[in-house]
């Protein structure tokens, strides 16, 4: 059995997601109402996540992500990987 992490996001029942999944995918497969405008590429903030607790469980922030975070604590969910349990809120930009 593949491992898996709790996955909270604020406002929505927990879930889990598989070791290294993006993060938007486990957030879509959960069927929560979180946006992809540009497809996963790291072009829009649509997937933007404020991340509350567990922001080392995720991979590493790239320099892609820069230009379209507006706190430390924010992620594309669609660019982060997850490795161990999270609690995030969903932070879309415009
Ligand atoms: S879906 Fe556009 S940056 Fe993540």
């Amino acid at each position: 059995m593949s491992l898996r992490h709790a996955v909270t996001v604020a406002g929505y029942e927990p879930f889990e997601a598989a070791e290294g999944q993006r993060l938007l995918e486990a957030c879509e497969d959960a069927g929560l109402p979180i946006d992809a405008a540009c497809g996963g590429f790291a072009c829009c903030n649509t997937c933007r996540v404020e991340v509350e607790q567990g922001a080392d469980h995720l991979s590493d922030r790239l320099p892609e992500e820069e230009p379209f975070l507006d706190a430390v604590a924010q992620r594309l969910s669609c660019q982060a990987t997850v490795h161990g349990p999270v609690v995030v809120r969903l932070a879309p930009g415009e």
